[in-house]
Parts: structure tokens; sequence; C-alpha cells
């Protein structure tokens, strides 16, 4: 078995969830908000932030790929689409788990954006800065982190490692 190096405990993602989501509502009172989580990675933060705003939160999902095994290929490919009458003339959270280039926040902005939002924010667990090739930032994010690798709390490895409820870094 591997050794992990615990980054952040379940506590602190869900305190900073918690914030994050207060921050939302209090951009958005009780207008509908549709959080549109990207699968698999953000399947965890996007409930726990939907639990965690007080507002009128709907929830879609969609699904791209753009990894395989450590390194970002830039190629996206869409794997399920989202229902474009869903967030049509909607206020749109996208929701990722990691930001790294960029690339696929980019995609995943310009193909909501073709589907006629009311308006478009981002919101991110982690924010890989240093990594970034093109030019997005998160609108909201929850902790900024070095270039290491990280796995658990929905992130994977090659598919393993998203059931452990903290996020870690597996030590070599
Ligand atoms: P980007 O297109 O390079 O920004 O990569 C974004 C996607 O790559 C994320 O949505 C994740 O699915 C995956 N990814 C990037 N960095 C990591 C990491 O450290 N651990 C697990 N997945 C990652
Ligand atoms: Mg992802």
């Amino acid at each position: 078995m591997e050794k992990i190096r615990v980054l952040f405990e379940e506590e602190e993602i869900v305190k900073r969830t918690k914030e994050i989501a207060e921050e939302l509502y209090k951009a958005y009172g009780d207008e509908e908000v549709v959080f549109v989580c990207t699968l698999k990675g953000a399947v965890f933060f996007a409930c726990d932030l939907l639990k965690a705003f007080k507002g009128d939160g709907r929830i879609e999902f969609l699904r791209v790929s753009s990894y395989e095994g450590e390194s970002s290929t830039g190629k996206i490919s869409l794997k399920l689409p989202l229902d474009a009458e869903k967030v049509y003339d909607k206020h749109v959270v996208i929701v990722e788990d990691i930001v790294d280039t960029g690339y696929t926040l980019e995609y995943i902005c310009d193909y909501v954006n073709n589907m006629h939002p009311k308006s478009v924010v981002t919101c991110s667990l982690l924010d890989k800065k240093a990594r970034r090739v093109v030019d997005v930032n998160p609108d909201y994010s929850g902790f900024v982190i070095d270039d290491l690798f990280v796995i658990g709390y929905g992130l994977d490895f090659d598919q393993k490692y998203r059931n452990l409820p903290y996020i870690g870094v597996v030590e070599k």
C-alpha cells in the first residue's frame, strides 16, 4: 500500500466549502442557480457545495476527459453532454475539482456559454496556479496548491483514490 501525505483534512475542505457557499449566496440571494458539476472529479465538492448553499440551487452534470495518468494532453473530449435547456437563461456556477493547465475549464466555459446562460462563474476546489497554460482563473477557489499531483475527495490517479475523504499526495 502506498503512503499518502494528507494536504487537506475533510474538516478543512468542508469548512472552506461552506465559506464559498456563503459567498455564492451573497452573490445570488434567492435567485435560481444551476451548479454544473464536472464528472467525475468534482462530484463530492459539488454535492457538499450544494448542501451548504442556502439559496435556490439546482445541479446538472457533464463529463469531459483530458487526463491520461499524470499528464494533461490539452485535448479535451466531451463524454457526457449537458442538457442545454437546463442552463439556458439561468445563472450557472461551473464546479470543478482542480484547475491545472486550464484547458478543461476553458473548454467547459466555451461549451456552457454557447448554451446562452444568463450568467456564468467558475468555482474550483483546488487551483494549481503555477501550472497554468491558458489564461483562465476560477472566480471562486477553495485552495491554491503547489505543483503536486493530488488525490482523494473525488480526485483520482487512474480512477483510484476518489473515495478518500481527504486530499493528499501519494509519496513515491
Ligand atoms: P487541466 O485541463 O490541465 O486544467 O486539467 C484539469 C483536469 O485534470 C481536472 O479537472 C482533473 O480532472 C485533472 N487533474 C489535474 N490535476 C490533477 C491532480 O493533481 N490530481 C488529479 N486530477 C488532476
Ligand atoms: Mg476534473
